[in-house]
């Protein structure tokens, strides 16, 4: 019988040796250690080995089966010790690569100049103020002295939606509503969207202005010529040259547009400006007393100025834009720049 425990004992650890997994290794153990194993049949047959032969017989058996254990644990820490190292090769991960970036978003250069001609004038102490895009036709027109038939409705291009409703083609009825609901001083901005039916190379149905007035006491055009000549030197960041011409607006008595010298030809005369080296950037005027009259406001006691401005005509100039259709087309080259 030792000898037959001797033998079986090398068989037990060349098994072990040769287990090339850790399901190999268990289904050796169960073949030795399990409850009908190797080992554990022999040692239930000890009962029927003599008295004398018992004692030996046993112990060797029981040796032989501590020493297999201990080869059977040793030869798991190794091959315990191999798969680990068998993932770690296989999944190898190289954490210095650099990661995929997700593309941050941004603003649209409208909104950005949008936002930073509010900032301005709210810097200035000026409030912001909205009115709705669909209007009516009193607001748009007739509180601001333009009646039915007046001349100047014909340069609206308005996109009516029944006889008194329309899309606001501008952000002065803004001025009407504010006007109607306080009282003075004022001095508010309305910026927004305007609509008009009208679509080439320098026009699209729909853009944005923003509107701006100041009513108080002693208001005069002179304020008016500060305030625009400081937002002016503002937003283009430069000492722009501006210019008054007068003009005519139904809302406004005296009226004027603003141009500055054009600062791609610093006023010599370019394609942009077409070659008059002026840009036309605003409208604006004191206040017509058919206006205060039509909300309220004694135009004895008050006055004020307005103006309005077209967003993607400041934000072209800014940027150096020289197509319009840029802004609306989403092209993603295009405002990435502008992050
Ligand atoms: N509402 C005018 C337009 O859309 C712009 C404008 C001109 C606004 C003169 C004013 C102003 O407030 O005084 O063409």
């Amino acid at each position: 019988m030792s000898e037959s425990v001797e033998d079986l004992l090398r068989q037990a650890k060349q098994d072990l040796a040769e287990a090339g997994d850790l399901t190999t290794l268990e289904g050796i153990r169960v073949r030795y250690l399990g409850k009908k194993g190797w080992f554990t049949q022999r040692l239930k047959e000890l009962g029927q080995l003599s008295p004398q032969e018992r004692p030996a017989v046993g112990k060797r058996l029981n040796e032989a089966r501590e020493e297999f254990e201990r080869c059977l644990e040793e030869r798991r820490q190794i091959l315990r010790q191999e798969q680990l190292e068998r993932r770690l090769r296989e999944e190898v991960l190289d954490v210095t690569l650099p990661g995929r970036s997700r593309g941050e978003g941004g603003l649209h250069p409208v909104s950005l100049t949008l936002h930073r001609i509010e900032k301005l004038f709210i810097n200035v102490g000026f409030q912001v103020a909205q009115g709705p895009e669909i209007e009516d036709d009193y607001h748009n027109f007739e509180a601001l002295n333009i009646p039915p038939l007046h001349p100047a409705r014909a340069m609206h291009d308005t996109f009516y939606i029944d006889h008194h409703t329309l899309l606001r083609t501008h952000t002065s009825p803004v001025q009407i509503r504010v006007m109607e609901k306080g009282n003075p001083p004022f001095k508010v901005i309305a910026p927004g969207r305007v609509y008009r039916c009208d679509s080439d190379l320098t026009h699209t149905p729909m853009f944005h202005q923003v509107e701006g007035f100041l009513v108080d006491e002693g208001v005069s055009f002179a304020d008016l010529r500060g305030i625009l000549d400081e937002f002016l030197r503002a937003f283009f960041e430069q000492d722009v040259k501006v210019r008054f011409r007068p003009s005519y607006f139904p809302f406004t008595e005296p009226s004027a547009e603003v141009d500055i010298a054009c600062m791609m030809c610093q006023g010599e005369g370019c394609r942009t400006c077409g070659q008059g080296g002026w840009l036309e950037v605003m409208g604006c005027g004191m206040i017509h007393p058919k206006v205060f009259e039509a909300v309220g406001i004694d135009p004895q006691r008050f006055t004020g100025f307005a103006f309005g401005l077209g967003v993607e005509r400041l934000a072209m100039l800014r940027y150096g834009i020289d197509d319009l259709r840029l802004f609306f087309e989403n092209d993603l080259r295009f405002l990435e720049q502008f992050h």
